[in-house]
């Protein structure tokens, strides 16, 4: 039977953003059968908010839903616009809008020589993160009194509903279930942060109780920034609010290679969603073919996986690991490629797995 066309709408975005979806892109389409998948390429960005003014057009973010399968997505983030309003419209438009509210970061030592921790060997470390993706310090919710002067008051509220926690917590324990995991580590502050931390541990409480199978350990984020560090192997997944699972998920990529390495995905199950590497635009190598698009392709994978195209995310992830395993890398990994050449590679080795 042949396969029904995915429709994929891609934004390249700024810096780096472009150069590493192109590579993911040639890996995609030769990994899958012909016309199978279909790329839309969108102009969004910071060259387009600044020759057009407009961020994302009135009406876009809906037909995202309507018209594609999923979203794959490069990186946002230019110093002409400093207070990132493309990036605000844009990708955390879409994890609101969209109502993405799984951030899922997996975190997986592929090769020995690319952890900078003692002892460690690849599948020692092999945990995934899921961030809370809609709420905590990123709602949206505040306001400036006096701003620019010395007097300045300005205001973020933190916010965590019952709802929202529950959903994200529930996400983990189903996924480390279905997946043979045997631990659900919850990282909060609620020690510091009673009111919405607080609920973050009676929710955990509540949800863990209907997965006995599951061992569940509540810890302060602290302790789990220092324990990625100190024995990353007693972690399976571990659930967190917004903005303490963007520090530890950058914190938990370097222990496995660096962010050149590390994807993700912003999920609400059933519905359009949004791939995207953990790294930024990387303004600092932009244009010099310096890129590590491993993230990007990676981050393709799991767009596959997501879409049900198992065995083709299978075959991704397999040349990547030959790529590794060869060092056919860009610098960052210790390599000579270029990005491009890095993509090829890829493609090459997919080539060799039949
Ligand atoms: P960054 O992730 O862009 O870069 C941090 C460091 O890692 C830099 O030294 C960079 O050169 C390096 N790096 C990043 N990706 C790499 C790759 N694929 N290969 C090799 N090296 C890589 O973080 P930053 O510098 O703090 O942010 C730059 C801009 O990107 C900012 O505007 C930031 O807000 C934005 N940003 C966007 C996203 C996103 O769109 N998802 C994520 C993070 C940061
Ligand atoms: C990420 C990024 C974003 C975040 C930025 C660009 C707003 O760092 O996806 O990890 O903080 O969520
Ligand atoms: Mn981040």
């Amino acid at each position: 039977m042949e396969a029904r066309q995915l429709r994929i709408g891609v934004i390249g975005g700024d810096g780096i953003g472009p150069e590493v979806v192109r590579e993911a892109i040639k890996v995609l389409s030769a990994v899958s059968p012909p016309a199978s998948l279909a790329f839309d390429e969108l102009p969004y960005g910071a060259d387009h908010t600044l020759e057009t003014g407009v961020t994302l057009p009135p009406g876009e973010m809906e037909r995202f839903a309507r018209d594609y399968d999923a979203l794959l997505l490069g990186a946002l983030g230019d110093p002409r616009i400093p207070d990132m309003r493309h990036a605000v419209d844009i990708l955390m438009g879409a994890r609101r809008k969209l109502d993405l509210y799984i951030n899922k970061r997996p975190v997986r030592l592929l090769q020995d020589r690319l952890t900078p921790l003692k002892d460690r060997h690849r599948g020692d470390i092999d945990l995934v993160i899921f961030r809370e993706n809609t709420e905590g310090a990123y709602a949206g919710i505040g306001g400036a009194l006096k701003a620019g002067t010395r007097d300045e008051v300005a205001v973020t509220e933190m916010i965590a509903t019952w709802k929202g926690t529950d959903r994200i917590v529930r996400a983990a324990f189903e996924w480390a279930r279905a997946n043979g995991r045997r631990r659900v580590c919850m990282a909060s502050k609620y020690n510091a942060i009673p009111h919405a931390h607080g609920l973050w541990a009676r929710v955990f409480r509540e949800v863990s109780a209907e997965f006995p199978d599951i061992e569940a350990t509540a810890l302060f984020a602290d302790v789990v920034a220092m324990e990625l560090v100190r024995d990353p192997t007693r972690f399976d997944v571990i659930v967190t609010s917004n903005l303490l699972g963007d520090i530890l998920s950058d914190l938990a990529a370097q222990i496995v290679g660096g962010i050149g390495l590390a994807p993700s995905a912003n999920i609400h199950p059933g519905r359009t969603s949004l791939f995207e590497p953990v790294h930024g635009s990387a303004p600092d190598i932009a244009g010099r073919g310096l890129a590590n698009p491993l993230a990007a392709v990676l981050t393709g994978a799991m767009m596959l996986r997501h879409l049900d195209r198992r065995e083709d995310a299978a075959r991704v992830e397999a040349a990547v690991d030959r790529v590794l395993h060869e060092g056919s890398t860009t610098p960052d990994l210790g390599g000579t490629l270029t990005t491009a050449g890095v993509g090829d590679a890829v493609v090459e080795a997919l080539g060799r797995d039949r």
